[in-house]
């Protein structure tokens, strides 16, 4: 977790193009805003700093309500209608995502579509990728400790099972070290080096790696022998695959619904979709199923968006990331959902070689 004394965090908060404020959990004072949270209350820094929450709203209470979920269940909280006030302007009512940061819990503020629109407008794509940037820059602090952990206990294991989960540990820790790289470097999954990739093989791994996080769930898998490689990339196709299975593992787990998840692949020889002017072949299905309890309604249409989950310690950025992903590959996401059938389908090019 970020602890606030960490400067470097602070910094790459400053950067981003979304309004942040971060209030203290035990007095609900208002520690820290970023830039950009700045220009949109209209309000420095200074004159915030170990203020309480009636700066920013004439209904403290209503605020404090999000603040305090936070701090109860240690995840992500989404509060809506919740009207802050600028320096000179009447009440804005703000969509609000409260998640913890250290010992504080922070705010990402955004206006709700029908407020009036202020100074440069926020896209949503890039609040995205800043927010990757960020996150890549989280996700490599614990990896050296893991690798370092696995190599030990690598010295010391006598079972051939043993040994291959913790081969496991260190293929998958080298494998998010590289895509966090790129993310950190480029904000988002960049596409420059597209190479070949054999889809059932990512497919069998993450089939392995999911089965060693719940023994007990069964896995079909279904494949067309016959289907080219994608042109894509192995470590970023293979996080696609890992999140939605591992969604549908806990959705399993979490409802006590369920007992199957389902692989499959498929060519699809009339799928396309037209890109500046021209159309891109996406002849490749994956499709991976499960019977669990099925998508929550509410959270259905905005599946894909950051911070939208239903687990008490959930993220919401596995969907976010895949979503990314396919996106950056040229591909398409889809999914269909009701109790008893979850289905995501995702569609890909097919790797041309250009010898
Ligand atoms: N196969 C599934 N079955 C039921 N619900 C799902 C499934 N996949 C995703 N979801 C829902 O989508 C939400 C968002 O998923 P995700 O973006 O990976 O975030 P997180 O896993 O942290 O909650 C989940 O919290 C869950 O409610
Ligand atoms: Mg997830």
């Amino acid at each position: 977790m970020v602890e606030l004394k960490d400067i470097h965090q602070l910094a790459l908060m400053d950067d981003l193009p979304i309004a942040i404020v971060i209030i203290t959990q035990s007095d609900h004072k208002i520690q820290w805003l970023n830039n950009h949270a700045e220009l949109w209350l209209q309000r420095s820094r200074q004159s915030l700093l170990n203020k309480s929450l009636s700066e920013l709203t004439e209904n403290p209470e209503l605020l404090a309500l999000p603040i305090s979920r936070v701090s109860a269940t240690g995840g992500p909280v989404i509060a809506e209608d919740i009207a802050l006030r600028r320096a000179d302007e009447a009440n804005t009512l703000c969509h609000l995502t409260a998640f913890p940061v250290g010992n504080n819990v922070a705010l990402i503020i955004r206006e709700e579509p029908a407020g009036r629109v202020t100074g440069r407008s926020l896209q949503d794509s890039d609040a995205v990728e800043a927010l990757g940037r960020m996150l890549a820059h989280e996700l490599k602090n614990p990896l050296a400790g893991i690798k370092g952990a696995a190599q030990l206990l690598a010295s010391e294991a006598k079972s051939d099972e043993a040994k291959e989960l913790i081969a496991l540990i260190t293929t998958e820790t080298d494998r998010i070290r590289r895509l966090a790289d790129r993310m950190e470097a480029f904000g988002s999954i960049s596409m420059e080096s597209l190479e070949a990739v054999n889809i059932h093989t990512v497919l069998r791994q993450t089939r392995l790696l999911a089965q060693s996080m719940n023994g007990e769930i069964a896995f079909n898998e279904n494949y067309d022998p016959s289907l080219p490689d994608v042109s894509g990339n192995r470590d970023a196709l293979m996080q696609v695959t890992l999140n939605i299975i591992k969604n549908a593992l806990e959705a399993i787990v979490q409802h006590k619904t369920g007992n199957e998840i389902t692989l499959q692949t498929a060519y699809r020889a009339g799928m396309s979709r037209s890109e500046t002017g021209r159309k891109l072949a996406l002849p490749v299905e994956i499709r991976i199923t499960d019977n669990g309890p099925g998508i929550p309604g509410h959270i259905r249409s905005q599946l894909f968006h950051p911070f939208v989950t239903d687990k008490p310690a959930g993220r919401g950025l596995g969907l976010t990331l895949v979503s990314k992903i396919i996106h950056a590959h040229g591909g398409i996401i889809e999914v269909s959902s009701k109790p008893g059938k979850t289905v995501f389908s995702i569609l890909l090019p097919a790797y041309q070689n250009r010898g």
